[in-house]
C-alpha cells in the first residue's frame, strides 16, 4: 500500500502536523538563515499543517506545492520554533502561485512560490539562497543536506529545534525502482542511501535540499516509513517557470 508523505502529513492526529527528520541533528543556530517554517490551514482536513519552505528573494518564499493550504503564514529567522526569538520575523504570505501542471495524485510539479506581505529584513539569520545555474550540476555521490523542524522517529515528541541531516544523492534508477510510477527523472531528484537510515519526511516537506550552498531540490515525497530514496523536485527543471512568476509577482 503506496503512503506518500503528502497523505501521511494530512492524516488525523490530534495534533498539529509537523515532519520528521529521520537520523540527522540539530542544526548549528541560525546557519541556514534561508530556513521558513509554513503553518497554513488544509482546509480538506479542517487542520492546521505544517511545512518547510526557503527565502529566495527579500519577499518570496519556495516551498512544495503540497504545501498549498490558506491562511499561510512563515516564520523566518528561527531555530527553536516553540519560542518568541529575537531573531524570528512572522510573515503572512499574500500570494500562493503553484505550478499549473502540479499533479497532487502523482505528485509531480511539486513547486508553489509564496509572494509574503511585506519584505523580510535581511540580518544575520535571515538571507536567501541562492537557486540552480545551468553550473551547478548534481550528481549520484554528491553529499547534499535538508534541514526541517519535526520528530526524529514517528513515536518522539516534536523536536523544538531545527534539524538537518546529510543525504547522498542517488542515480535515478534507485527512486525509479524504488518509488515505482510516480518518480520522475525529468522533474525529480533522488536522494538518501538506502544503507542508512538517514531522510527527510513528513513535514519537512517543502524545505530545500542543499548542494554547495545552492538549493537544487524541495523535499517532496517518499514511502511513509520514512525509508530512502525519496523524492525532491528538480529546481533546476523549473528555473524559468520561477523568474517568470517572479516578474508577474
Ligand atoms: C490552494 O489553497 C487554497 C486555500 O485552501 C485554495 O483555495 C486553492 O484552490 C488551492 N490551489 C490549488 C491550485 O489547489
Ligand atoms: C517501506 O515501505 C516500502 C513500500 O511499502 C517497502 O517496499 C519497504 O520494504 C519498507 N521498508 C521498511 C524498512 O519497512
Amino acid at each position: 500500500m503506496l503512503l506518500l508523505l503528502l497523505l501521511l502529513s494530512f492524516s488525523p492526529s490530534p495534533r498539529t502536523e509537523a515532519g520528521e527528520i529521520i537520523g540527522g541533528h540539530e542544526a548549528k543556530p541560525h546557519s541556514r538563515p534561508y530556513m521558513a517554517f509554513l503553518k497554513f490551514f488544509n482546509e480538506n482536513t479542517g487542520k492546521t499543517s505544517q511545512c518547510g519552505g526557503f527565502l529566495i528573494r527579500k519577499n518570496v518564499v519556495l516551498t512544495a506545492a503540497h504545501c498549498n493550504g490558506s491562511t499561510m503564514t512563515v516564520t523566518l529567522g528561527a531555530h527553536n520554533i516553540k519560542q518568541k526569538e529575537e531573531s524570528q520575523q512572522v510573515i503572512s504570505v499574500s500570494k500562493a502561485f503553484l505550478h499549473p501542471d502540479y499533479d497532487s495524485k502523482k505528485i509531480n510539479n511539486d513547486i508553489m512560490l509564496l509572494k509574503l506581505k511585506s519584505n523580510a529584513k535581511m540580518t544575520k539569520a535571515v538571507k536567501p539562497i541562492s537557486l540552480p545555474g545551468p553550473r551547478n550540476k548534481v550528481r549520484p555521490g554528491q553529499v547534499c543536506s535538508a534541514a526541517g523542524w519535526g520528530k526524529v522517529a514517528p513515536w518522539s515528541k516534536f523536536p523544538e529545534d531545527l534539524r538537518e541531516v546529510e543525504l547522498k544523492v542517488q542515480a535515478d534508477e534507485e527512486c525509479q525502482s524504488y518509488l515505482e510510477k510516480y518518480y520522475n527523472p525529468a522533474t525529480q531528484l533522488c536522494a538518501g542511501d538506502p544503507e542508512e537510515q538517514k531522510a527527510t519526511f513528513t513535514g519537512d516537506s517543502g524545505g530545500p535540499l542543499v548542494c554547495k550552498n545552492v538549493a537544487q531540490g524541495i523535499v517532496s515525497y517518499g514511502w511513509a516509513n520514512g525509508t530512502s530514496p525519496r523524492a525532491y523536485t528538480r529546481i533546476f527543471k523549473f528555473m524559468s517557470w520561477i523568474k517568470n512568476t517572479l516578474r508577474k509577482m
